[in-house]
């Protein structure tokens, strides 16, 4: 307990950086996400196969790998970028693909019947998408944005291999520092679990609220 006591700052430190990362990743893989999710849901088939190329690249290819190229990579070719702009693309790009997915499969989901009848009432492609099907996929999309967000705050954890000074790294920090294993990794421990918590928290009173206006 001590020990926690005496490297708090460190810990709290290393919080923010968590939360900045996945905060600033999910922000930008949001817009992102959404341009590929459109060239998912396209007819052009050029759009369609690039989209659905990255999508199953990213996906198929750990994290882990994908941080090492942006970091490790980028310099090879004179790209020099700070820690957290790199850490937050390699994150970014990473998300983006989950982000598309949500995205696309929030908008199948809603029933074809709405585009028919939109449609039969004489909406055309374009009005029927944003005023019938984008207010009702919202209600799909939104939580499982939450749960992307909840998912980064975790997984951003792996930067922490690359000595960017994130939560984890605060916890190595300790580790090393004072020779104890169990307290400070059992300390980020409950530290991620109050994050991704009131994240699901919030995320289920969302959910709660969109319900009530079915
Ligand atoms: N552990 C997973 C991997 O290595 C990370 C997946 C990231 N997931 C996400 N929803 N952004 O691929």
């Amino acid at each position: 307990m001590q020990i926690i006591a005496e490297y708090f700052p460190l810990f709290i430190d290393g919080t923010v950086y968590t939360i900045s990362l996945a905060f600033a990743s999910v922000i930008l893989s949001l817009p992102l996400g959404a341009l590929m999710a459109l060239g998912r849901l396209s007819s052009n088939r050029f759009f369609n196969t690039i989209c659905r190329f990255y999508v199953e690249v990213i996906r198929g290819t750990p994290l882990l790998v994908q941080v090492y190229l942006v970091y490790f990579g980028l310099p090879m070719f004179g790209i020099y970028l700070d820690d957290f702009v790199s850490a937050v693309m390699a994150i970014t790009i990473n998300s983006t693909a989950y982000m598309s997915e949500i995205m696309r499969s929030g908008i199948q989901a809603v029933d074809s019947g709405q585009t028919e009848a939109a449609r039969a009432l004489g909406l055309n492609q374009s009005t029927t998408f944003r005023k019938i099907i984008l207010p009702q996929a919202v209600k799909n999309i939104l939580p499982a944005i939450g749960n992307e967000f909840a998912v980064l705050i975790k997984e951003t954890s792996i930067v922490s291999v690359l000595g960017i000074r994130d939560l984890m790294f605060a916890s190595d920090t300790v580790r090393g520092a004072t020779y104890t294993t169990f307290t400070p990794l059992l300390f980020a421990a409950l530290i991620y679990f109050i994050l991704t918590f009131t994240v699901s928290q919030l995320m289920n009173r969302l959910e709660r609220k969109l319900a009530q206006s079915d």
